[in-house]
């Protein structure tokens, strides 16, 4: 089937590319709609398809998307072909510990698209477990589905944060994850977020989302003394981090609010300085996530009511023929540019 292939570093094509996939008696097949790109995407086409040990072969990229059922298995009762769905790009070990004790996001067998040497899902159909795939509602997009995801990293990030009504946020990076971290503190109960980037584009896309997103343009200000100065001394109930540079640390937990909780969603690829008698005096919770638990179905409601609304973080769409121009584009990293989506059958 026509696929979006990484061969090797930065060498892509869009080719046929044979997979031996059978629809089991539990499974769906999918029609891709759209496919977002997403940072890891963009470290695999910099770094090349290698697994942990380095072993490379060609993989098919993708793992943010929606799309049309277009078949299902004999025991699969809750789709029917036509349906629209998004899916869960991870697929858990029903026989591991972690998903017996209800984090299955810790499998450390989970098969995740776009994890060399797993494929992604760039490409015409997929077979995929009806449990990991998601009804979409009348009249939203297969962009917007795509956009589940990433949406799902902010909401695990409010879940964890143990937001109350009212909190004050902070989400250090206003990319894609931490655009996604603040809309889903705000749903959640903020009554506003402060939102740091260094790109003041970036930001504006932000501000202009909600008025209670506030922008704060972190190469020009001294983060600490405006947030104090802007929650009369008292620092941010909640904090994310999402940007992913290690520089941020440990400044950024000096915005918390005594007793406050801080999220730390960005990777670091470096150990960080992090303050323990900080944390102690202040007594700040720390939470790490990775990935999600059981929140694709609170994405699409929160879209579903409402209260969420992610078209306007979708900058720049290309069309399935045009998926290696979107990856260069994608990979140049411009300042307007939150989510680039691929378009395969809108
Ligand atoms: N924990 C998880 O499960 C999970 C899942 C997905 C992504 N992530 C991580 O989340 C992070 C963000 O992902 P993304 O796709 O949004 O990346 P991104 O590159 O699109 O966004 C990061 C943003 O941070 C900004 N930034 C960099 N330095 C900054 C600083 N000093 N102060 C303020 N802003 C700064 C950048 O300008 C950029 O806009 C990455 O580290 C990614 O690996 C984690
Ligand atoms: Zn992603």
């Amino acid at each position: 089937m026509k696929a979006l292939v990484l061969e090797s570093k930065k060498k892509l094509s869009l080719r046929d590319y044979p997979l031996d996939e059978k629809l089991g008696s539990t499974d769906v097949q999918i029609k891709i709609g759209a496919c977002g790109i997403c940072g890891s995407d963009i470290h695999f086409y910099r770094d090349g398809p290698k697994t942990f040990s380095g072993e490379e072969s060609p993989m098919i990229l993708g793992h943010e998307a929606a799309g049309t059922v277009i078949a299902k298995g004999g025991k699969v009762a809750d789709f029917e072909v036509g349906d629209m769905v998004c899916m869960e790009p991870g697929i858990p070990q029903q026989w591991s510990r972690q998903v017996l004790e209800g984090m299955y996001n810790l499998d450390p067998h989970v098969v995740f698209w776009a994890t060399p040497p797993v494929h992604g899902c760039l490409r015409e159909t997929v077979i995929h477990p009806a449990q990991f795939c998601f009804k979409l509602p009348q009249g939203m997009t297969a962009a917007e589905g795509a956009m589940m995801e990433p949406l799902a990293i902010g909401i695990e990030a409010a879940k964890k944060a143990e937001i109350r009504p009212g909190d004050t946020g902070l989400v250090i990076g206003c990319g894609t994850i931490g655009v996604m971290c603040a809309v889903s503190a705000l749903a959640g109960g903020c009554s506003k977020v402060f939102i740091t980037d260094v790109k003041q584009e970036k930001l504006e896309i932000a501000a202009a989302y909600n008025k209670n997103i506030i922008p704060i343009n972190t190469g020009s200000v001294n983060i600490q003394e405006l947030i104090q100065k802007q929650t009369d001394g008292q620092g941010c109930d909640v904090l994310f981090e999402a940007s992913g540079n290690p520089k941020v640390y440990p400044d950024f937990l000096q915005c918390a609010k005594r007793g406050g909780h801080a999220v730390l969603v960005g990777m670091m690829m470096e150990p960080v300085p992090i303050p323990v008698a900080l944390l102690q005096g202040l007594g700040i919770k720390i939470e790490g996530i990775f990935r999600y638990v059981n929140c694709f179905d609170r994405a699409i409601n929160l879209v579903k009511s409402g209260k969420i609304d992610v078209k306007q973080f979708i900058s720049k769409t290309f069309t399935f023929d045009q998926s290696i121009q979107a990856y260069e584009y994608a990979d140049a990293g411009h300042p307007s540019t939150i989510k680039v989506m691929i378009e395969l059958d809108p």
